[in-house]
């Protein structure tokens, strides 16, 4: 059904609230010229983060050296370290090209953990692991099963199994872990219990992803995810590596770079950051980074939205007057799918989105109130996904692709309303592709859902880098 046009629905609002609405479009607009300007930018920070200087974009080598032909073979278990899950997989690469065999266990991944020690960390990942192996093989006597590890976080690497933390991301924040090796105290935990696992790859969500989907597309160049954090990973050759330069190795060899471009303008030079931004970096465990993530990243969405609601209810306007906000007043307590629920709610009589209020901060919208916040809920959905697109095309422009799938996986990517569309609209903009190209579908770039990086994606790093370690490889 068609929504009522947006004209005549905003008589409904009265002027004060409808001199909010254009304020904040204002703030949250990002026109063709400005994504245009920020990906020119992006082109040169990536540039910047692959010299022996660096720049503000880590473009951490990954040591993943090579895509998948689909002819990978074997039995793998895959640990996916997320933000709110800890997923456990055995995957068996199957003889039939491209074709895999998955069992898979979930586990919450508890708050506390994310602040608490690294002791706990590990301890907690290592249980689970034990936990998996004990329920999928009672009785058996293992060897050593070889693990790929997704620890989707900053890392330099000087081997694939091995990572030093560069910092926490994604509102983690465990004394004790930065700076350091992550992996002989999580393999010191696996031996304190016993468990038969051997580290062979330590891998990047976005790595992982770029391999998965390029196991079953060979049109895939670059993995990205949406989700509670964002970020990106392509190939490039090491040649074009100059921090990479005295390890004098191949130059034609490819190496999966892992961007961390959630750290992209990190000095505020491009990004229209708006006062609630920067409230949220200030208010963050780590201020001063991941600058570009915070404005499109799942875990901020919510947050960028309260501290809207909080203002519009303290200025002037008086949003909800009268009424009590206690509950809004608490930090990160809505997510990005109280937002998307409110983007999908019908715009005829938002009831949703009232219920939403009502259930969840015991607030009680009038119409006006609710058009407002179904309009904020679009602008900063709308901007999440546009900024997105700026690195999408910087790294398009970098490689010079004219035509490619990207692969994209992540809670925005999958479940946020019109992220995909949206974001197909931006790049178009950007690139200049002719008006008349549809909604992303047939476009000559596109980013389409991936295969599972976390989990597939892991088992195949870890195959190639059996394969390369049996052939002698680095
Ligand atoms: C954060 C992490 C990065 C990860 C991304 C998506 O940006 O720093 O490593 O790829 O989130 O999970």
């Amino acid at each position: 059904k068609k929504p009522p046009s947006r004209k005549g629905s905003m008589a409904d609002v009265p002027q004060d609230l409808l001199a909010q609405i254009s304020r904040l479009e204002e703030l949250f607009v990002v026109p063709t010229e400005k994504l245009k300007a920020i990906s020119d930018h992006f082109v040169n920070e990536l540039s910047k983060g692959l010299t022996t200087e660096g720049g503000s974009i880590p473009m951490n080598a990954t040591w993943c050296m090579g895509m998948p032909d689909g002819n990978e073979t074997g039995t793998f278990l895959a640990l996916d370290m997320g933000g709110t899950n800890l997923r456990v997989c055995e995957i068996t690469l199957l003889e039939a090209k491209g074709e895999f065999d998955i069992i898979q266990s979930k586990y919450k991944m508890p708050e506390e953990l994310k602040t608490g020690t690294a002791d706990e960390l590990w301890g907690y990942v290592a249980d689970c692991l034990q936990q998996f192996i004990e329920y999928h093989h009672p009785d058996e006597k293992i060897e050593s099963l070889p693990l790929g590890f997704t620890f989707s976080y900053p890392a330099t690497q000087e081997y694939i199994d091995h990572g030093i933390l560069q910092r926490w991301t994604k509102g983690f924040d465990i004394d004790g872990v930065e700076g350091k090796d992550v992996v002989p105290p999580f393999e010191a935990a696996l031996a304190e219990r016993g468990v038969p696992i051997k580290l062979t790859a330590l891998v990047n969500d976005t790595t992982g992803t770029m391999i998965a989907s390029a196991y079953t597309d060979p049109e895939m160049k670059a993995g990205c995810i949406f989700g509670t954090g964002c970020n990106a990973a392509y190939m490039e050759n090491v040649g074009s590596i100059p921090k990479l330069a005295h390890m004098n190795l191949d130059p034609d060899l490819p190496m999966a770079i892992n961007c961390e471009w959630g750290a992209f303008d990190n000095e505020h030079k491009i990004l229209p950051r708006t006062p609630y931004d920067i409230i949220i970096d200030k208010e963050s465990p780590r201020p001063d980074q991941q600058a570009f993530e915070k404005m499109i990243a799942g875990l901020y969405l919510g947050e960028i939205f309260r501290l809207v609601v909080l203002d519009l209810h303290k200025t002037d306007c008086k949003m909800f007057d009268g009424q009590d906000i206690s509950k809004l007043n608490k930090p990160y307590s809505l997510d990005a799918s109280f937002l998307s629920a409110i983007e999908e709610d019908p715009f005829e009589n938002l009831s949703e989105t009232a219920d939403l209020f009502q259930n969840k901060l015991s607030i009680t919208p009038n119409r006006a109130e609710l058009e407002l916040v179904r309009r904020l809920a679009e602008l900063i959905g709308t901007r999440a996904a546009r900024l997105s697109a700026c690195g999408v095309a910087a790294i398009a422009k970098k490689k010079g692709w004219t035509k490619c799938h990207v692969g994209a996986d992540g809670s925005v990517f999958n479940k946020y309303p019109h992220f995909k569309v949206r974001g197909a609209q931006a790049l178009k903009e950007i690139l200049d592709w002719p008006a008349d190209k549809g909604k992303g579908k047939g476009d000559p770039i596109e980013v389409l859902p991936a295969e599972d990086g976390s989990g597939v994606g892991a088992a195949l790093i870890a195959a190639l880098t059996m394969k390369r370690v049996a052939e002698g490889q680095h």
